[in-house]
């Protein structure tokens, strides 16, 4: 249903540069409409914001057009040069935090203090790769034969097709693009029907640092239509995907047809252990800046805490007294710990799964409840902490993706290993000791892309982000991330003497 922005929320945006706020797509240098329009809502109120063209599958294939055309001018430019482009599309975007940040936050619900940290997060992958750039080295191989010469050299795959979530509107999108325009790729992003503005933004300063058209294009609207394309059109020869394990089994397998390379960055169910030598206050800080981070709607958010017995009890005081002090309300208000969920059906997923773990037993210490009272036509729910769950808890098997910390206790290190690596997912873990030898053996053990050893967080851009088994393919950020946009070519000659 398409409404008009209200007027009410536009203006609360009180941005320096209102001509950030696009409501248009960006398609061969072009900021297009057609296709219909889709409202994009303040999750804190419900209300419209504005809106963002609904593009159809034809203008999809024009911006893989356009990301084609583009490719071999962008390519043969020098690393230098794409370098100091994306330098400054990195000033450019951390001049405009303050805009960026009040955009964010009202098109998905997160405090204006976390939303500033997610650009200045994502902004750090733009400056990570524009230094990553001229690094794109390739191998000199010693020869399999007395006149033989072997090299590798590595070049940009092609068009980049990107699909992004709601969860990190900019940093999702710049752990993917940055990289990808760095070593010679041009891209095409959908970002998510419920976030576009952020990404939008990010372009429109992208144009401004001198990105040329085409190199990088964003449509709008459903995803239906726009994946089919984008999994489907032989111009893209990469598909990069964050989002749900469900969906990216789905698109990943399209895009097996015409044999894309893929990368994914799926759900997880993340482990988060407190032996009995933690430090318990750490442990208990750790737990609650990885679970209540985004309104616990994160991919790496500890999901399953496996608590010491000896400790469970003293534990879960400390986390629910500072959960229980969490302000929760309007990201745009000010004083805010945590904005909304993202829409109602997150909402219902979390009321079910705290029902669900109190029907099995488990203690709800604090919240367990809607917060209405947080802001009008919101998804408001209270930082949560229940204690006592059972293993075969609904919150233990599926990711909650919200503000809920389910406790669950455990005897021994064998035990608690085998119990966290008991799921098909394996993106972070996390654990809390102070026995040297047993953060080796647990570390090795994790059965994980990621584990964060007394920190609870552990995301930055120097880093290989990313997960195995279900929870994806390949890994993003840190010098990694530039290869999952290369295709190694291997020279192979015969040298007379
Ligand atoms: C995610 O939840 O998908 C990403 C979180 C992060 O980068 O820390």
């Amino acid at each position: 249903m398409v409404t008009t922005a209200n007027a009410e929320e536009t203006a609360r945006l009180a941005l320096a540069r209102p001509d950030l706020l696009k409501q248009a797509a960006l398609i061969d240098g072009d900021w297009v409409g057609g296709g219909g329009a889709i409202d994009v809502l303040n999750p804190a109120s419900g209300r419209a914001l504005g809106t963002v063209p609904n593009l159809s599958a034809a203008a999809t294939r024009d911006a893989i057009a356009a990301a084609h055309a583009a490719f071999p001018d962008w390519r043969a430019r020098s690393a230098h040069d794409r370098a100091r482009t994306l330098r400054r599309w990195f000033d450019l975007t951390m001049e405009n935090v303050d805009d960026l940040a009040r955009l964010m936050t009202a098109e998905q619900g997160k405090p204006l203090a976390e939303a500033r940290g997610e650009i200045a997060y994502a902004a750090s992958f733009i400056e990570w790769f524009s230094e990553e750039a001229r690094r794109a080295t390739g191998e000199i191989i010693p020869g399999h034969a007395a006149d033989m010469r072997l090299s590798v050299i590595k070049q940009p795959v092609g068009v980049v097709a990107a699909i992004t979530p709601w969860n990190f509107p900019a940093a999702m999108i710049a752990r993917k693009v940055a990289p990808a325009l760095a070593v010679g790729c041009t891209v095409v992003i959908k970002p998510s029907e419920l976030t576009p503005f952020s990404a939008l933004a990010l372009a429109a300063l992208g144009q401004e640092a001198g990105l040329p058209s085409g190199v990088l294009n964003v449509v709008t609207g459903d995803a239906a239509p726009i994946g089919d394309v984008l999994t489907s059109d032989e111009r893209v020869a990469k598909f990069t995907f964050t989002g749900s394990t469900a969906v990216g089994k789905k698109l990943a397998a399209r895009c097996m047809a015409t044999v894309k390379r893929v990368s994914l960055e799926l759900g997880g169910n993340a482990p988060f252990i407190v032996f009995d030598d933690a430090d318990l206050d750490a442990a208990a800080d750790g737990a609650l800046a990885s679970k209540f981070r985004n309104t616990g709607q994160t991919c790496v958010c500890a999901n399953r805490i496996f608590v010491h017995e000896s400790l469970h009890d003293a534990f879960a005081d400390r986390l629910a007294a500072a959960a229980g002090k969490l302000r929760v309300g309007d990201g745009l208000a000010g004083d805010t710990d945590q904005g909304p969920l993202i829409n109602a059906k997150a909402l219902e997923k979390v009321e079910r799964h705290v029902a669900d773990a109190v029907s099995g037993g488990g203690r709800v210490l604090t919240g367990g409840k809607r917060q209405p009272d947080a802001g009008t036509g919101g998804a408001f729910y209270a930082p949560t902490v229940i204690a006592n769950v059972a293993v075969d808890a609904l919150i233990c098997r599926e990711e909650t993706f919200g503000p809920v910390a389910g406790l669950i206790q455990f005897h021994d290190e064998s035990e608690v290993v085998r119990r966290a690596n008991a799921t098909r997912a394996g993106l972070a873990s996390y654990f809390y000791t102070r026995d040297a030898d047993r953060a080796v053996r647990v570390a090795e053990a994790l059965e994980y892309g990621m584990v964060g050893l007394n920190t609870g967080l552990i995301s930055t851009a120097v880093a290989p982000f990313g997960g195995c088994k279900e929870s994806g393919l390949g890994r993003e950020g840190a010098h990694y991330g530039t290869e999952e946009f290369l295709e190694p070519k291997t020279i192979c000659a015969r040298v007379e003497s």
